[in-house]
């Protein structure tokens, strides 16, 4: 028996960074999040009776190209979110997981809260089934993926989604669908993970006042957007991935993601800003890559702007 299901990446634009608890996986701060339909991860879950414990191996599937290069401890992580699901429904049997991606994995385009979205409907989806249980709510849902990876909780939901504690919900803002694409510095693994970094930040002396920073700009952001003021939401949106930026760079074992080909990235998108009065959203997820979001009217900016970038760069 197989069941196939595929999640969505996200993109944080207050981003969650430092965890109340770590055991439970809950987030220090709120966060809000625009989900990238375009960006996915695809899972294939094979139930086999001939197995005595859960494996991974990559899926082969036309539209994900990208097979995740999982290490042993990724794979690890992987295969134990599957046997915590198998354990809230009591399940003995074991699977075979397949995944792949339609866009590299472990550089920082939000590849764990795809790959962890579809993990977990996946083998809700199976779970309920075998075990003949009523269908799960999408928030029990999320809060079962938060378990594998905090930020796959928001890749459920779309296309904005606020978190906060055990809290996750899709949220109506004037601006429902956005233009999107990431430019791509490196497509190498990074050598920190976030959670690593969600540990390291906390040791930063920026961090005192973090949480309340981003409550203040979550609240300016929403402000923002309902009186449909772009460029405010543009000026918040940078504040908050430098705050984070400078929260990985000051922290006792310092650490960094950005590199020239960012900064030059950003200096470019900068000086767009200072030249139009207009552009898009931009913002680092915990990696070199920079992510452009442009309002549905900019349309004809996004196509030029995404031409620019991709005589240089990889273009997702
Ligand atoms: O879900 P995690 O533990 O991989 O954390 C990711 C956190 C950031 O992507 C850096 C920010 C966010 O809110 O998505």
């Amino acid at each position: 028996m197989k069941w196939q299901a595929s999640a969505p990446a996200n993109i944080a634009l207050i981003k969650y960074m430092g965890k109340s608890s770590a055991a439970n996986n809950l987030p220090a701060n709120i966060s809000l999040s625009y989900t990238l339909e375009h960006l996915r991860s695809f899972v294939e879950l094979e139930l086999n009776n001939n197995l005595t414990q859960d494996q991974w191996e990559p899926l082969q599937d036309s539209r994900a190209a990208f097979i995740p290069t999982l290490n042993a401890n990724a794979q690890q992580r992987y295969i134990n979110h599957l046997v915590f699901i198998k354990k809230q429904f009591n399940f003995t049997g074991h699977f075979i997981i397949r995944s792949a991606n339609n866009f590299p994995a472990g550089c920082g385009i939000a590849s764990s809260a795809a790959s962890f979205a579809a993990l977990t409907l996946c083998a809700v989806n199976a779970l309920v089934e075998l075990t003949q249980r009523e269908p799960l709510r999408i928030l029990a849902i999320a809060n079962l993926s938060r378990q594998g990876s905090g930020s796959s909780c928001r890749s459920l939901l779309g296309p904005w989604v606020f978190w906060q504690g055990q809290t996750v919900e899709a949220i109506e803002l004037p601006y429902k669908h956005l233009h999107h694409f990431v430019v791509v510095i490196t497509e190498q693994h990074k050598n920190i993970t976030s959670s690593e970094a969600h540990q390291r930040v906390l040791t930063s002396p920026l961090y005192a006042g973090r949480i309340e920073r981003a409550e203040q700009r979550y609240q300016q952001l929403i402000a923002a957007f309902n009186q449909q003021n772009w460029s405010k939401a543009y000026e918040i949106v940078w504040q908050e991935f430098s705050d984070m930026h400078a929260l990985f760079e000051t922290a006792a074992q310092p650490f960094k993601y950005i590199q020239t080909e960012t900064q030059e990235v950003l200096d470019y998108l900068r000086v767009y800003w200072e030249n139009n009065g207009d552009g898009p959203l931009v913002t680092l997820d915990a990696g070199p890559n920079v992510h452009v979001l442009f309002r549905d009217d900019q349309i004809a900016m996004f196509n030029a702007m995404k031409k620019e970038f991709a005589t240089n760069y990889m273009i997702l």
